[in-house]
């Protein structure tokens, strides 16, 4: 069974704390990144569950959203929570880092993918 409530620490060195599903069955939390696309001082940042597979208990799937609030960007994440034989949870993500452009000839450039994954350090 893997717990998604708690601290995560990314291999980027961003910190993501998730807090325990609210009566509505959805959780929300904080979002600490290590880096930013912007040159702007990074603020810890509310993240919101967008959606979670509840089927699959034991290795939960999720997807959630992170509103900067240093930036005019925001960023959707998707993946699972899995444990090894270790007992050790990780969590394998996809994101999307969508940047608001001025004009839709910009768009080509707006957008940034990558896999990332985190640990449960508390
Ligand atoms: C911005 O630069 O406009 C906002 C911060 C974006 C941080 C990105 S989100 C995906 C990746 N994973 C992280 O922990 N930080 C970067």
């Amino acid at each position: 069974q893997c717990d998604l409530q708690g601290l995560w620490r990314s291999d980027l060195g961003s910190n993501m704390t998730i807090l325990a599903t609210n009566t509505a069955g959805t959780f929300s939390g904080s979002y600490h990144t290590a880096v930013a696309a912007t040159n702007k001082h990074i603020l810890v940042s509310p993240l919101q569950e967008a959606q979670q597979h509840r089927s699959i208990k034991t290795h939960p799937m999720f997807g959630l959203t992170v509103q900067w609030q240093f930036s005019d960007s925001s960023t959707a994440f998707v993946g699972q929570c899995f444990v090894d034989h270790r007992g050790k949870e990780t969590l394998e993500t996809i994101w999307l880092l969508q940047e608001e452009v001025l004009s839709h000839k910009d768009t080509w450039n707006a957008t940034r993918v990558t896999t990332s994954i985190f640990t449960h350090i508390k």
